[in-house]
């Protein structure tokens, strides 16, 4: 058959949060910088959001072969500011499922229509389909009509792989488990033999039953990635490799080509292109931040963030509070106005933790994160061990703390302490003393063994996405095999 005079175009659809969003928009900039024709699905409140990120819609413009496309969330009224994390996403979810579906097929259809707007058969007939790996409504669709489609996880290959291996571990008897005992060790997940704790496994596995919706979808969610024509993993294989190797025996066509946002800086510089990179965040950034850190000595200060989703009582904020003060180091803290609880409201928050300068201190609602990562100014990372921040704070050489709280962030800090060694695993406790002493291992007594690390993970990371490493590599072999599935 004739193959089509169009470049590939590809259909990319992530989950609507923060932490899902921002990476695949990283994937989507590079694959239109490899020439391949992008049409990115947001839902409608996440697109008006992006839409007052003005650099993001001058960076898209640039790609006449990029399109937004919106779907309707029906959301607006379901999910309360306040809503607990892991209750927040099997909302959006939910509300996916049950809407996604027509419309998803009507973008993907429409683009092979020759009767289709001129905008969208500029982009030629669809490719394939690049969809979140937890939105198996994609897959459903991509089978229906035919296209071939890719899954991208957001998250570490370790958390990828302990989804994976989830049906065992109930097999064996080592799930579900009651929140407590959770020092007993896990030993049936291969590559992970002795590394793994009760508390280890992601935050969802501490159930008294598996029916808990939560478990229940990414049980079902990650073993539909078997159906997909491959996998996606903001990773590389220098950090993860071992893991990446146990994957592929299930899944031969995986594609570790992060970090995406040092791989799409890389590709940036190395086509000369006079476009600064700026964030893909979907709130307003405080870049007031940046100036205070300017009047900072190198590698003095803190930076606190527990990234989009989590969120706090009042109580554990004055922990964290009292610990970073009496610390006595400086500390850049980012407190989202969504992020406390109200389930305490007789609980009293410290006068002094408003927005702007405080002793030792500055507090913003949100932070252009990954230019104050890269700031001389910054020293440590106190962190949620979401992905994204992980990757972020790697490419940088800075130093962790860890306080997971769902999901993948149980496994990534385990890995950050055990077996990468570019930190402190403080999950499960949250107590002003332990703080104050963590923070102070990480800024003084500890710190030249946790930078020695972290300089070498950098230099491994960065490596990769260089022209040739491994995750470079990875992305051309991706973009080859998308050239391949042409119709
Ligand atoms: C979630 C999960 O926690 C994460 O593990 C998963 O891989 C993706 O979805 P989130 O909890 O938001 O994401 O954490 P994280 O992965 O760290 O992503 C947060 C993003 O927001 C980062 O890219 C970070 O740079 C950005 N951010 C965070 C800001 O730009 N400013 C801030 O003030 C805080």
């Amino acid at each position: 058959m004739e193959k089509t005079e169009f470049p590939p175009h590809v259909v990319i659809f992530p989950f609507p949060v923060q932490g899902h969003v921002n990476p695949m928009l990283k994937l989507a900039e590079l694959l239109c910088l490899s020439g391949i024709h992008v049409t990115f699905i947001n839902t409608l409140s996440i697109q008006n959001r992006l839409s007052r990120n003005t650099d993001i819609q001058s960076r898209f413009n640039r790609f006449p072969g990029f399109r937004f496309e919106t779907i309707p969330d029906g959301l607006s009224n379901k999910v309360p500011q306040t809503y607990q994390e892991t209750h927040k996403v099997m909302v959006i979810f939910d509300s996916l499922r049950s809407t996604a579906k027509p419309i998803l097929k009507e973008i993907i259809l429409a683009a092979g229509c020759p009767s289709g707007s001129s905008e969208v058969t500029r982009q030629g007939p669809v490719t394939c389909v690049i969809a979140d790996g937890i939105l198996s409504v994609a897959l459903e669709v991509a089978e229906d009509v035919g296209i071939p489609i890719l899954y991208f996880r957001t998250a570490s290959a370790a958390s990828f792989w302990i989804y994976l291996c989830l049906p065992q571990l109930i097999q064996n008897g080592e799930l579900p488990f009651p929140g407590n005992e959770l020092d007993v060790p896990i030993a049936s997940i291969k590559g992970m033999e002795s590394l793994l704790r009760r508390r280890d496994l992601p935050s969802f596995c501490r159930v008294d039953s598996v029916d808990v919706p939560i478990f229940q979808m990414v049980l079902t969610e990650t073993q539909k990635t078997l159906r997909t024509k491959g996998l996606i993993l903001n990773t590389f294989e220098e950090v993860e490799g071992p893991i990446l190797d146990q994957i592929r025996n299930h899944l031969p066509k995986l594609y570790s080509i992060g970090p995406l946002h040092a791989h799409l800086k890389n590709k940036i510089a190395s086509e000369s292109i006079s476009q600064s990179i700026h964030s893909n965040s979907i709130w307003e950034e405080d870049k007031s931040c940046l100036k205070w850190l300017d009047d900072q000595p190198a590698n003095s200060v803190i930076y606190v963030s527990f990234g989009s989703l989590v969120t706090v009582t009042k109580n554990v904020l004055t922990e964290f509070w009292h610990g970073l003060v009496n610390s006595g180091q400086r500390f850049l803290w980012v407190i989202r106005h969504d992020s406390i609880t109200d389930n305490d409201k007789e609980a009293q928050i410290e006068e002094e933790l408003k927005e702007g300068v405080i002793e030792n201190g500055y507090i913003v609602s949100w932070a252009p994160q990954e230019e104050v990562l890269a700031h001389t100014a910054i020293g440590g990372f106190l962190t949620h061990s979401g992905w994204n921040s992980t990757l972020e704070s790697i490419i940088e050489g800075v130093p962790m703390i860890c306080w997971p709280q769902l999901a993948d962030q149980q496994i990534n800090s385990r890995y950050v302490e055990e077996v990468w060694k570019l930190g402190l695993d403080m999950k499960d406790t949250c107590d002003r003393v332990i703080i104050e002493k963590m923070v102070r291992d990480l800024m003084e007594l500890r710190r030249s063994e946790f930078l020695h690390r972290a300089n070498d993970m950098t230099k491994l990371a960065r490596a990769s996405v260089a022209e040739g490493g491994s995750s470079d590599s990875n992305l051309a072999g991706l973009v080859q095999d998308i050239v391949s599935m042409q119709r």
